[in-house]
């Protein structure tokens, strides 16, 4: 099957590109690189892409959807392209759609970062809002298969019964990113119900591992701990996260995307689950589903890296949550998996990598 990938240079996206491709699918990747972290850092991950690479030095050329018609030397094996374009370049992503004729969608592009949201709330307007309906207006008029896109465990906002399940009213998130990513699944709803096109929304809860994001706890934590310098713990270390190894988000995406949804005629409102609809529409939770306290978590990397931590406790920083924890029974049941590495032997995967990649 031929696929898009967006994001595709990004934590997730360039895992999911990588197994379709090692799959044997087509893959077009799709992202605008910008510099909200280190690029060299996306610049690297396309690069282990590159051995699939339709066309041989892919990032010297890919700019533009000209990428695919370009005459730089080919590679008879490739089978995957990547193409460096904006979400919210309307005309762009409806030509790049119009023109690739794909058979499913992974959307994984976006803005991340609770706390970015509260600094500069207009990049996930344009990334997360024009952004997915381009991808949305992309599907709908290209009579995609099914549209697989990230929302994210922020939607539980103020929830404070746990475990967050989907079938849970999500209406009171607390930062702009997560208002973006419910808006997300509010518009897929829509879709799904107007044009019938199936769409799955997967809430995943903080991942974590080699190649992640230097915005988030494991790379800011190891980064400090390993010049010596204390780390911030927040909320003076009284929260929990349901920290998800990179391995089983993907392998969940694998799963979940074959499994398309169908239309219920028996759902209603008063008696069906809010993670589906009349429509083809499903949400589930990837997470692991066994919240781990931050001060453990710290406590792994300490011991992988060999070096204790100090410490500076702070309060909660604005647009945090106390705690996530997934009820993952739903996504267990259609794809007959539940994500199981355990923290320890993530952290001592993740730190492997730092040291190499950061020498
Ligand atoms: N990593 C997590 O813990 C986590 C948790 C919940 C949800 N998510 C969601 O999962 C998805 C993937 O997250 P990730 O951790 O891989 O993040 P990431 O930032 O590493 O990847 C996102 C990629 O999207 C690209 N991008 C951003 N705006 C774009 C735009 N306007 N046009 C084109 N490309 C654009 C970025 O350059 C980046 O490479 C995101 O939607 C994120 O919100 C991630």
């Amino acid at each position: 099957m031929k696929y898009l990938v967006t994001g595709a240079a990004g934590f997730i996206g360039h895992f999911v590109s990588e197994r379709l491709c090692e799959m044997g699918h087509d893959v077009v990747g799709i992202d605008n690189l910008n510099d909200y972290y280190d690029v060299n850092l996306k610049l690297a991950r396309l690069n282990k892409l590159e051995k699939y690479s339709v066309v041989n030095g892919m990032l010297n050329i890919a700019v533009g959807s000209d990428i695919v018609t370009s005459s730089a030397s080919r590679n008879a094996n490739g089978n995957f392209t990547f193409i460096k374009i904006d979400l919210a370049d309307r005309d762009g992503i409806a030509a790049l759609f119009c023109n690739e004729k794909f058979d499913r969608v992974i959307h994984l592009g976006a803005q991340g970062g609770v706390r970015y949201s509260i600094e500069n709330p207009l990049a996930y307007a344009d990334s997360n809002l024009v952004g997915h309906l381009t991808v949305l207006e992309g599907c709908r008029h290209n009579n995609i298969q099914h549209l697989v896109y990230a929302s994210s465990s922020s939607v539980y906002g103020l929830n404070s019964k746990v475990p967050f399940a989907t079938s849970d009213s999500v209406d009171h998130p607390v930062s702009l990113y997560a208002a973006t990513k419910k808006s997300n699944e509010l518009m897929a709803h829509t879709y799904s119900h107007l044009y019938g096109l199936p769409t799955t929304g997967l809430r995943f809860f903080t991942v974590y591992g080699p190649w992640g994001r230097p915005d988030m706890a494991p790379i800011l934590f190891a980064d400090a701990i390993t010049k010596g310098k204390a780390i911030n713990v927040f909320n003076h270390g009284d929260m929990r996260r349901d920290f998800t190894y990179i391995d089983d988000i993907v392998e969940g995406i694998i799963r979940i995307q074959d499994i398309v949804p169908k239309s219920r005629a028996d759902w209603t409102v008063e008696t069906g689950s809010a993670a589906n609809s009349s429509a083809p529409y499903s949400i589930y939770n990837i997470g692991n589903g066994n919240p781990v306290k931050l001060l453990d978590f710290i406590e792994a990397m300490e011991t992988s890296l060999g070096i204790k931590a100090e410490k500076n406790f702070m309060d909660m920083q604005p647009g945090d949550v106390y705690q996530t924890y997934a009820e993952v029974e739903d996504l267990f049941e259609v794809t007959d998996y539940k994500p199981a590495v355990s923290v320890s032997e993530g952290v001592e995967n993740f730190v492997k990598w730092y040291k190499e990649f950061y020498n």
